[in-house]
């Protein structure tokens, strides 16, 4: 493409040809054009913090030529061969079987993807093959979460529990179920959230109930959820679902498509409370963004009823790009360099201090409830804290913070719906305790402003 000669024909061109993702004809798009580390620059020379790694995937930062390497030894050497039944890869066969060495100890099995949204129909998938080959065909509901991301085709988006990505694609597809999440935040004065029905397995129990167990195949969560605000769950949180899951005989499905490889200063983050899933689903973080990827790993007992499956009972799951030669072999040294500089331990550390500063900012009058695990964080932004009301909606002062912290060199994202604001953040795990400093005080400058320049 030629490059036009000034940046607002650039912007011309691209309204003018592209759809973006949540696509709105306001936005005026800010043209990227290199990246390293924790930084990126825009076509006109200015610098940003890149304060949620891309999309929270770019976990090793930017400009890491040996990924760029590896792509391009791979590509020059094999660069597709389809992985249907008959036919594998080296990088896929060696991928799969590290994931093996670094998972869950029950998960030892993986079917490739080339994103979450794929995993995730992947793992509604194999959830209602489970139990047609168990003999209860009629378990097909899957349970998720309010406030819950879990991509936005068309069984991904119904299993997602924000409802403006289901406002003009509706109807949802059926059996799919949404119960509230632990939004300790949100937790009402006077209660302890140890207690509080959608901060513990209650809120399953009650729905398995209704539904009939014998009509519920999986209940999926993220182990902290990201695009619904980062909400962390309390710590016997995930216990209590694993085990109402195996009273009601309920699979569970992690989706670990941002809490995966380091995110949470845990490889994967459900180690943390010592709960294993059935089903794990994974993107992003695997290749750090640097080629599309993503998969399932089921339990070994799914993976064994999937190769015993012949004739009518066969697993008839595809895709074109699965086991994507290139694609596994960034995955490899994306994963060489997550151990070699060791960024899960970093996460943990840097992430700690990430949390306190964000503490810090809740000094200022219209911050609160600042809350992370690892390198994923947000801060909630209210009008009242007494009363942790919110702004009123329409009048936008965590996108307002958003736009002026762009100006000040910090790119990031804000959740505005369901239950208030919060504004959050997710730096590569590569994050120097100074940018983190430039972060805090780039925020102490746009949210007061921001309240201010929208009264
Ligand atoms: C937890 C989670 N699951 C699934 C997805 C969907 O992934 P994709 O956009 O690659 O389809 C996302 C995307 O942000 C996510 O955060």
């Amino acid at each position: 493409m030629v490059r036009p000669v000034s940046t607002d024909q650039l912007v011309a061109t691209d309204s003018q040809y592209l759809l973006h993702p949540l696509h709105s004809s306001t936005h005026r798009a800010r043209v990227l054009v290199r990246g390293q580390g924790s930084v990126m620059w825009d076509v006109d020379g200015r610098e940003y913090i890149d304060g949620l790694s891309g999309l929270w995937n770019v976990n090793v930062g930017h400009g890491r030529v040996e990924l760029a390497d590896a792509a391009q030894r791979q590509m020059s050497t094999l660069a597709f061969c389809s992985s249907y039944n008959g036919q594998s890869n080296l990088p896929a066969i060696e991928l799969a079987e590290r994931l093996s060495r670094l998972a869950y100890p029950n998960l030892n099995t993986t079917f490739f993807t080339s994103g979450g949204a794929e995993s995730n129909e992947s793992a509604f998938k194999t959830a209602r093959y489970v139990w047609k080959r168990r003999g209860k065909p009629a378990k097909v509901k899957i349970i998720s979460r309010r406030h819950g991301y879990h991509g936005v085709t068309m069984a991904a988006m119904s299993a997602t529990g924000l409802p403006p990505y289901h406002t003009m694609f509706g109807p949802l597809v059926p059996n799919f179920i949404q119960i509230d999440g632990p939004y300790l935040y949100r937790c009402p004065n006077g209660v302890d959230p140890v207690t509080w029905a959608p901060a513990t397995g209650e809120a399953l129990e009650k729905q398995i109930l209704e539904e009939g167990s014998d009509t519920v195949a999986a209940f999926i969560a993220e182990p902290v959820m990201g695009a619904g605000g980062v909400v962390v769950p309390t710590a016997g949180y995930f216990k209590q679902i694993r085990a109402v899951c195996d009273k009601y005989d309920i699979l569970f499905i992690a989706d670990e498509v941002i809490t995966g490889f380091g995110r949470t200063g845990r490889f994967f983050a459900l180690e943390r409370w010592g709960v294993q899933p059935d089903i794990m689903s994974f993107a992003k973080g695997i290749t750090s963004g640097y080629i599309p990827l993503g998969g399932i790993m089921v339990s070994d007992e799914i993976a064994d009823l999937i190769r015993g499956g012949s004739g009518g009972a066969t697993w008839m799951h595809a895709y074109t790009y699965s086991a994507h030669p290139t694609a596994c072999a960034v995955g490899l040294a994306n994963l060489d360099i997550v151990a070699r500089e060791r960024l899960v331990e970093k996460s943990a550390d840097t992430g700690a201090y990430l949390l306190s500063r964000l503490k810090d900012l809740e000094q200022l009058p219209n911050v609160d409830g600042a809350r992370g695990l690892g390198m994923m964080a947000a801060i909630e932004i209210v009008d009242d804290k007494a009363t942790k009301t919110g702004f009123p909606a329409e009048r936008g002062v965590s996108a307002r913070a958003i736009a002026l912290a762009a100006e000040k060199g910090l790119i990031t994202r804000q959740r505005h719906y369901g239950a208030g604001e919060s504004i959050m953040l997710a730096p590569p795990l590569t994050t120097t305790r100074d940018q983190v400093d430039r972060v805090i005080s780039i925020l102490a400058d746009a949210i007061p402003a921001a309240v201010k320049a929208t009264t």
